[in-house]
Order: C-alpha cells, then structure tokens, then sequence
C-alpha cells in the first residue's frame, strides 16, 4: 500500500502548492475536496487540512467531523484548517482588526517541539487571513507568536495534532519547507522514497493489472503529458497500445514529421493521419474564435474515431490528463479558472473506459518520469502548444497560405530563442528558450505600409509573443533582449514573404491570456 499524506481542501488558493511542497519532498500525497475523506486507506499516514476562502462563522463554511481524524492520524491545520480545529474544540476565533496579510516574523517558538525542531526565532513567514485564533481550547498549547498574533501555531497537549495560522507552503515563508518536513517526515513517518522511479514502478505495475490483454487507444500531441503516458503505457502493455497523432494542418514547421520520427524512434507503435485538407475546409471563411475551436474538437474527434475504429476490439482510452487538470474540475468552490476541452466528448462518443495513468501529477513531476522513461530531452522541455494549434494565432479566417507564414515566422522566433545563449551566475550557458515557459507569433488581420529596397509594400503585422510562467494560470511578459528582438524581428522581415512589421506583446496575463483567441 502506497504510504501518503492526505490534503483536505478547504477551497484555498495555495491548496496545490501544500501538495506540491509534499510531493518534492519526496512525500506521496493526495489532495481530495474537505468532505471526502478516504476511511478505508491503510497507506494514509497524516492529513493536512488546507485554508478556505470562508471564515469559520460563514453559513457557507466547509466543516467536517473531525473524529474521522482525532486519535487516528497525525493533523496539520494550516490557517482556516488551524481556525477551524480551534473553534471546534471551544476556542475563539474573531476578525482581525486588520486583514493579516503579508510578511511577519515568529517570535516565542516553541523549539522543543517536533513541528518546529530547526526553525530558527524570529524567522519570516507569510500571513493571510481576515480571522484570527483569540483563544484556544484549554489542551490547546500556544507554541509561537508574532507580533500581532499571539497564537501563530498552537499544539494538542496528549495528541498528534497541530494548527498554524501562517502559510508555510508559500515561498515567502523561509522555513516553510523545514516545517512540512518536520510534519511529514518526523511526526507521520514518512520514508520519503516516492519519486520518479518509483511512481514508474508501482503505475506499470498496476497498470499490467488493469488492462491485461486489453487494447488501448491513445491521441499524442506532441506535447509531454500525451508522451510521457504513452511511454508508461507502452512499458506496461507494448503493442496494445496504439497511439494516433493527428495533423490538422495546423501545427508548427516540419512538426508533424519530426514528432513522429522521435515516437518511431521512441519504439511506440503509432499511426500518423494527415487529415489537414478536411480541417482547411470547414475552417474555411471562419473568423469567431470559439466556433474554430469548436470545428477543430469535433474534426479532431471524428478524425479520432475513425481512425481507432480501424483497430479491432479496442476497450480503452488512454489520456495524458494531469493533476491540475483534475483539480480543477473537483474544484469545491466553482472557481475554476479556465479549462480547455480539446478531446472533450471522446470516451462517451467512443464507449471506451478511460485510463488515466498521470491523473496525479504535476507538469513538473510529468517531466521527471519522461526522463527517467528515457525520452529526448528535446520532447521532454518543449513548450506548451495549445491543442488547437496555429489557428488561435491567425487572427481573422484560416487559410494554409496563412499557416504557411505564420510557420516560418513562427520557426524563425523559435530557433532564435533555441540558438541565443545567456549566461547563467555559474557562468554556464542556457538557451533562452528555456528561460521561458512559451512563446510563438500571431499573424494579425492588419496590412500596414513599409518600404523594401525601392518599392512601397502593403503587407502583414506579425506580433511575438513570449511569457514567462509557472502554470500558464498567471504570465508575465518574458523580457527578452532588446538585440535579441531586434534580431527575430530582422530576420523575418527580410526572410519571411508577405509580412513587413513585427511588434512584441507587452500584456501580462491577467488580464489578457497568453493566446490571443
Ligand atoms: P491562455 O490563452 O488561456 O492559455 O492564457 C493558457 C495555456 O493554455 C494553452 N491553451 C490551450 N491549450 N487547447 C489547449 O490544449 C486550447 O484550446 C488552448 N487555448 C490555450 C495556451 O497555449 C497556454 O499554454
């Protein structure tokens, strides 16, 4: 039974970085809603309740039994989670007089005690929260302050359990990491030897269970998370797995053909489909963002379907679904951000069982089981690509002339950034490509005058478009060098046929998006 730490969330923002910070050390854990607490899971070692968007005095606030967890498990309340057990057991919460937001510094902490062994007085951790403990429960022990909060953290005489009203999986709190150790590690026990390999192991394994002899179908992308899960299928089923890519005609230069070549040589048994001429005309005269996107899914599902209807007795489909995919759609409070539906429809139209080998891990973690499968690193650190492709970077109507600029521009921004080295304060050399999480060009509706040579020309505006991320949820504009753009820009002018103007995109995400459509 795979050990883990269990995160009930409570609806807060940082809900996920709580899991992240677990999972890098090492740590297995599941964040599961407030409410669903898995009873019957012997591998659960301690829980972690997250903080809420809601004050513990809210009609509407999230409150559970907490004798599922008293006595049996080693608990961490962190902000609402530390509010909430306070309050449940007879203490007293009140607003703050001033929301608590920002940086303070612990003083009177509590060193002999096992969640702070190591942390230094006076060290600096980020406060945010509009209620505050004012009093707790007589077993209820204070073990550290600020200056404004006499209860920063608090532990149950004769139990395992602890509340802290700062954050200590945001990375303003310096010893934020030290003190999630000191929970996971020393007070639950955790053995921390989850990584990689391991999660490698243990998924082939199960999934050899499940599938058996079954036949698996798959869509690559092209991009890592569709890869990496047919890599660990392939290890697990081999030749019962079929991958299909599809080419809509719309990815980028040579793409098509260099992805296949890199999933050939990777041993996956795939089937390529060019299925760009039926894509070209029902996008034909459109201009609305949302109905492209919507002819590319339902193009794409057809394509899909047909295709893996050719395949005999096939009973699965597998996705390179992700966990904050998954998040967000359990998502308790309803704020989901923005998800994209680029298969969406798929399992029910095709009546296959859905498999979803990386439903629990982050990007990051997707790309660590990638290398350890073996994959190029060329695959494994390429930037996201929206599944729809160019065409939500054509601004106005689609038409493969038009693709056909934009790849070239596209290409010649790409291996610009792939070929500019910077120098990093160890004096190695890293491309700025890697610098940051996306970049491409967008073709806009707009022809502008400029002059070449002797001639006047009419022609097209591109704009580059570079951010920097972690999670594509925020961006900000990547700040190239003003040689670096002045080079790109050059470079396409003089080579690129039909556009005479480049401009750089300087919006941040909010509030405008990383794509333009
Ligand atoms: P936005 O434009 O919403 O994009 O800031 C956030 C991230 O999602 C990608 N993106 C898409 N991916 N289908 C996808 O598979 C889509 O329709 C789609 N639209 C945007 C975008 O490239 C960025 O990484």
């Amino acid at each position: 039974m795979q050990e883990k730490i269990i995160i009930l969330d409570f609806g807060s923002q940082t809900t996920q970085l709580i899991g992240r910070r677990v999972r890098e050390l090492n740590v297995y854990c599941e964040i599961v809603p407030y409410n669903k607490f898995p009873e019957e899971d012997s591998g659960v070692r301690g829980v972690i309740l997250s903080g809420s968007p809601f004050s513990v005095y809210d009609e509407k606030a999230f409150k559970i039994d907490l004798s599922l967890l008293r006595g049996k498990y080693p608990v961490l309340g962190i902000c609402y989670g530390a509010q909430f057990m306070a309050f449940s057991g007879g203490g007293r919460v009140e607003p703050a007089g001033s929301r608590e937001y920002g940086r303070a510094h612990l003083t009177h902490i509590d060193q002999a005690d096992p969640l702070f062994q190591g942390i230094s007085q006076g060290t600096q951790v980020w406060m945010s929260h509009g209620d505050t403990i004012t009093e707790v429960p007589a077993t209820f022990k204070p073990i550290a302050s600020t200056d404004k909060v006499r209860i920063a953290a608090y532990q149950v005489e004769g139990e395992r359990l602890w509340g802290v009203q700062f954050h200590p999986e945001v990375y303003h709190t310096e010893e934020g990491t030290e003190l999630l150790k000191n929970f996971v590690v020393d007070i639950c026990g955790c053995k921390q030897d989850w990584n990689a390999a391991s999660f490698i192991e243990t998924t082939v394994a199960s999934l050899k269970e499940r599938l058996g002899n079954d036949k698996v179908v798959l869509g690559l992308s092209g991009g890592v998370d569709s890869s990496v899960c047919a890599m660990l299928l392939n290890r697990a089923i081999g030749k019962n797995l079929t991958c299909i890519f599809v080419d809509h005609g719309m990815l980028r230069k040579n793409e098509f053909h260099e992805v296949m070549h890199h999933y050939e040589s990777m041993g996956l048994n795939v089937i390529g489909v060019d299925a760009s001429a039926r894509f070209f005309a029902d996008l034909a005269g459109v201009v609305e963002p949302e109905k492209k996107r919507k002819i590319i899914g339902k193009n794409f599902i057809d394509v899909f379907d047909e295709e893996a209807g050719k395949i005999k007795d096939v009973k699965w489909l597998a996705q390179g679904t992700i966990y904050p995919d998954c998040i967000e759609s359990l998502s308790i409070t309803g704020t989901t951000i923005k998800s994209h539906h680029n298969v969406g429809g798929l399992p029910e139209k095709m009546k296959l069982k859905l498999c979803e080998p990386l439903r629990l891990l982050f990007k990051d973690e997707v790309r660590r089981v990638g290398r350890e499968l073996g994959m190029p690193e060329h695959l494994i650190t390429r930037h996201p690509f929206p599944g729809p492709g160019l065409a939500v970077r054509i601004l106005g109507d689609i038409t493969p002339q038009k693709v056909a600029v934009l790849q070239e521009a596209d290409d010649i921004f790409i291996q610009g950034l792939r070929g500019w080295k910077v120098t990093e304060p160890d004096g190695t050399e890293t491309a700025l490509y890697h610098k940051v999480w996306q970049a491409g060009v967008i073709l806009l509706p707009v022809q502008s005058v400029g002059v070449m040579g002797d001639e006047r020309t009419y022609e097209r505006a591109v704009a580059l478009r570079a951010v920097t991320s972690t999670d594509a949820m925020t961006a900000d504009w990547a700040h190239l060098p003003y040689e670096f753009l002045a080079k790109v820009s050059n470079d396409i002018i003089n080579k690129v046929k039909g556009v005479n103007r480049v401009c750089y995109d300087i919006s941040s995400k909010p509030p405008s998006t990383i794509e333009w459509e």
